[in-house]
C-alpha cells in the first residue's frame, strides 16, 4: 500500500484527477469506480476541469457508481445515482448511457445486487476505484464486521453513518434510508487500482487504523492492505495520528 500525504484536499484532488486523466489517455474506454460524499468533489472538479479545457478526452470512459440507498423514490435529489449524475457525469460530458449503478429502487434487491456484479464483470471489472471512508472505518458502506470476501448485497446502516450523512437530508436523521446496496469488500478488491482519499481530522483515526492496524472486518478499510495496488491520498489533518 502505497500512503501519499498531500497539504491539502485541493492537492489531493489535484492527484487523483491526475491518475484518473492519465488512465484514459491509455486506456480510452477505462471503466471509473466512483464514491460520493464530500471528500471525493475536488476530484471530480479537478478532473472536468482538464475535460473542459481539453486536456483529456473522456468522451469514452465508463463511470459506475459504488453503492446506493435503498427506498428512495427515483429521481431523489440523495439518491446516490443523482448525486453521481449531478457531480461525475454531467460536469464530465457524459450520458447515461456510460453510467452504471446499482438499483435501489428495485423491488428484489437481491437480483438487483446480482445483476450489477454480473454486469460489472462482463464490463471487465473496474479500472481504477476511488473510494472514501467512514469515521467508523468504512468503505463504500460496508461497515465494521461485514466480511472482507463480501459480494454486492444489501446492508443495514450503523446510527453513526446514518448521523454522519444526515447533512444531506436536512440534517434530519429520519429521513436517511436504513438500509443500502453496496459493492462488497471482496467486490472492491477486484478492481485494478484501489485509491482511497481521506481529508480532515474526523478521518485521522479511521485513516490510522486502515494503514497502520491489523488486517480486520472491524475496520473494512484495512482490506486494502490485501490489495497488490491501492494508493492512500490523505492531507496533513487526516494523516495528522500516523
Ligand atoms: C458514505 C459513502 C462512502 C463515503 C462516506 C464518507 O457513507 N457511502 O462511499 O466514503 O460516506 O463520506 P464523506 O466523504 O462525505 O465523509
Amino acid at each position: 500500500m502505497e500512503v501519499v500525504i498531500v497539504p491539502d484536499a485541493r492537492a489531493g484532488g489535484e492527484l487523483i484527477a491526475e491518475a484518473m486523466a492519465s488512465l484514459v489517455c491509455r486506456k480510452p474506454g477505462a471503466l471509473l469506480g466512483v464514491a460520493t460524499g464530500s471528500t471525493p468533489l475536488p476530484v471530480y472538479e479537478a478532473l472536468s476541469a482538464k475535460v473542459r479545457s481539453g486536456a483529456v478526452d473522456m468522451s469514452r470512459a465508463r463511470i459506475y457508481q459504488l453503492d446506493e440507498y435503498v427506498g428512495l423514490p427515483a429521481g431523489h435529489p440523495e439518491s446516490y445515482r443523482s448525486t453521481v449524475l449531478r457531480e461525475v457525469v454531467e460536469p464530465l460530458g457524459l450520458t447515461e448511457d456510460s453510467f452504471f449503478g446499482p438499483d435501489g429502487t428495485a423491488e428484489d434487491v437481491q437480483a438487483a445486487c446480482e445483476a450489477y456484479d454480473r454486469a460489472l464483470a462482463e464490463a471487465g471489472g473496474v479500472d481504477l476505484q476511488l473510494l472514501g471512508i467512514g469515521t467508523d472505518g468504512h468503505i463504500g458502506f460496508n461497515e465494521p464486521c461485514s466480511s472482507l470476501a463480501s459480494r454486492t448485497r444489501i446492508k443495514t446502516l450503523t446510527e453513526q453513518t446514518r448521523v454522519d450523512n444526515a447533512r444531506f437530508f436536512d440534517n434530519d436523521i429520519e429521513q436517511v434510508p436504513h438500509h443500502v446496496i453496496t459493492q462488497g469488500i471482496g467486490t472492491i478488491l477486484e478492481a485494478r487500482h484501489l485509491v482511497l482519499l481521506a481529508t480532515g481530522e474526523a478521518k485521522a483515526d479511521a485513516v490510522a487504523h486502515s494503514v497502520e492496524g491489523p488486517v480486520s472486518a472491524f475496520v473494512p478499510a484495512s482490506a486494502l492492505q490485501l490489495h497488490p495496488h491501492a494508493t492512500v491520498v490523505v492531507d496533513e489533518a487526516a494523516a495528522s495520528k500516523l
